[in-house]
């Protein structure tokens, strides 16, 4: 993780905030085409996402502009209450005049790697192109969380996914989680202009502070980007 910047923010609220004016911004700064972005999962975002689909934001997002993906996702049936596009769905993107052809969503219908080779047609055919090489940067926004053990995304300390090229691919999943996974893999978040982790809460602190120090045992610590990486954590994840 080269040249990350760090914004720390009062509490989870302002970071939720923060999220929500850069992905504003973003869309905005975007002078042709659709603003891609790849939705981080976990508990975190939860609120960023009721904030885009409250009064506050749902009028100031060019929801006609974005094209939504996610970074990667348990491998649970659609609609189960621990996929990360249950949540995204059902605080987010129900609520919001986002047409549905902009949403791609994983399938989570058969094996992981079936599933996953399915999703990178699908981000090929968004990119209407069938190499991805075309569409890069892959994605103008990557959101990422960071795990307790490090992790980002599904690229958790010891598995193979850490070495994959390819864009996507389906991961076991290991004893610390539950479920499989598919997964967006470094080359792909690589593929960005801008990388925001979001990092609240104390148990981050100890984390938070191996990323930033850029901890190579860290799989989060070895996220890149073509473009820029923002950390966004609030006080108590900065141990301030
Ligand atoms: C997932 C996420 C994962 C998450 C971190 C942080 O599917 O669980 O993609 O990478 O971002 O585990 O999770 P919290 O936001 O719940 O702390």
């Amino acid at each position: 993780i080269r040249n990350a910047s760090l914004e720390t923010l009062a509490d989870s609220e302002a970071v939720a905030l923060r999220m929500a004016e850069l992905l504003v911004e973003g869309i905005q700064a975007k002078a042709d085409g659709l603003y891609r972005v790849a939705l981080s999962g976990g508990s975190t975002p939860k609120r960023l996402f009721e904030l885009l689909a409250s009064d506050a934001f749902r009028n100031r997002v060019a929801w006609d502009r974005l094209q939504v993906f996610y970074g990667d996702e348990r491998h649970v049936e659609l609609g189960h209450p621990d996929g990360n596009q249950t949540v995204a769905q059902s605080v987010l993107l129900r609520h919001v005049p986002i047409p549905a052809e902009n949403i791609f969503p994983i399938p989570t219908g058969a094996t992981v790697t079936a599933d996953a080779a399915v999703y990178e047609k699908a981000l090929k055919a968004a990119y209407g192109s069938d190499e991805l090489e075309k569409g890069r940067p892959l994605f103008d926004l990557v959101m990422l969380g960071l795990g307790t053990d490090g992790h980002t995304a599904s690229l958790f300390p010891g598995q193979p996914v850490l070495h994959e090229v390819k864009a996507w691919v389906g991961t076991a999943a290991p004893e610390t989680v539950p479920y499989e996974r598919v997964t967006l893999t470094y080359p792909a978040i690589a593929s960005s202009a801008l990388v925001v982790f979001l990092v609240t809460g104390a148990s981050k602190i100890e984390m938070l502070e191996r990323l930033r120090a850029g901890d190579q045992e860290l799989p989060s610590a070895r996220v890149t980007s073509e473009g820029r990486i923002v950390i966004l954590a609030d006080r108590a994840a900065a141990g301030a």
